[in-house]
């Protein structure tokens, strides 16, 4: 496995079944009493946010700490960044407070690969602009994997807001190394003008679609990122793209319903749908944490589990 996690294609067929893995067994940890495990006792994770988030840096947090690390939260708000201090400075700081991992979720494309040349500790990219979102992907295919088995072969179909979505990329990218096979559906304004060399089907019309799906991922419409209109209306958007019961009922009975948070209910994907059974939308947020967990424990050097969890 690569030092650090910053694209999903970092990850080999092998180095991805070995963090799932890994994630099944500290699983077992998640349904303890005592949540916690002495593995990682006197490293320090430094968790580095100067993009909003909730789930993922409450998760990252989790994780770190149910493996004792000492954990550093530094958000960009109420910090020097509001200063004018750079990504540079703040990397130089953490590396002189010996950070075992940095987190790091910020608003620019590429940020983490630049801050990976900066620390001698692991980058673990947590969100980059529009650009990847691997733990994200990890614990979408941990998810998937719970709920239906063996990726290989399965039909996954990513909807909505692809162009401004880091958590589509970097899931096209790991389930094509699962091997499984992936459509996207999304308005032509909302595909990015690469994706012709993404390894993904394209698709415009969301009910021919769904009977062959297992898994249906919406996607949020992410208005904070949208400088122009995308699209009509938002009634014509969740007419043509959202989820609501009756395009639920073209679905097979053992097929899935995922959404990486914070959705935007009634307009992606209707109320009812997010909070029916198909819908893996909480225990996604549960299995970040045992995701991450994998994720660090394994770049901070761990190997065999066997000998740690009795
Ligand atoms: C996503 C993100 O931040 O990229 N959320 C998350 O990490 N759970 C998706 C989004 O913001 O819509």
């Amino acid at each position: 496995m690569k030092r650090h996690l910053i694209s999903a294609a970092d990850l080999s067929r092998d180095d991805a079944l070995l963090i799932l893995d890994t994630a099944d067994e500290l699983a077992k940890i998640s349904e303890r009493s005592i949540k916690k495990l002495p593995t990682l006792r006197g490293r320090t994770v430094v968790n580095l946010f100067f993009e909003d988030s909730t789930r993922t840096r409450i998760s990252f947090e989790a994780a770190a700490k149910r493996l004792s690390a000492d954990v550093i939260n530094f958000s960009a708000k109420g910090s020097s960044v509001s200063k004018g201090e750079s990504l540079k400075d703040t990397a130089l700081t953490l590396e002189a407070m010996g950070a075992d991992a940095v987190v790091i979720r910020h608003g620019a494309s590429g940020a983490p690969h630049r801050l990976a040349n900066w620390v001698r500790g692991s980058v673990v990219n947590a969100g980059d602009g529009t650009h990847e979102h691997p733990t994200q992907a990890l614990l979408d295919a941990f998810t998937m994997r719970r709920r239906l088995g063996s990726l290989d072969g399965r039909k996954v179909t990513i909807v909505g807001d692809v162009l401004h979505s880091r958590v589509a990329r970097s899931n096209v990218l790991l389930l094509a190394t699962l091997g499984a096979e992936v459509t996207l559906v999304a308005p032509p304004t909302l595909l990015p003008v690469t994706v012709d060399s993404w390894p993904c089907e394209v698709s415009y019309d969301l009910d021919a679609v769904l009977p062959k799906s297992d898994v249906v991922m919406m996607l949020r419409v992410q208005r904070e990122r949208m400088n122009a209109a995308f699209f009509p209306t938002e009634r014509e958007y969740s007419r043509r793209y959202g989820l609501d019961r009756e395009r639920v009922a073209k679905l097979h009975d053992d097929a899935v319903v995922m959404h990486p948070g914070p959705m935007n209910r009634g307009m992606e994907i209707a109320a009812e749908v997010a909070d029916s059974p198909r819908s893996t939308i909480v225990e996604q947020v549960a299995n970040g944490v045992t995701t991450r967990m994998a994720v660090l424990y394994l770049l901070l050097g761990g190997a065999d589990l066997g000998g740690e969890i009795q």
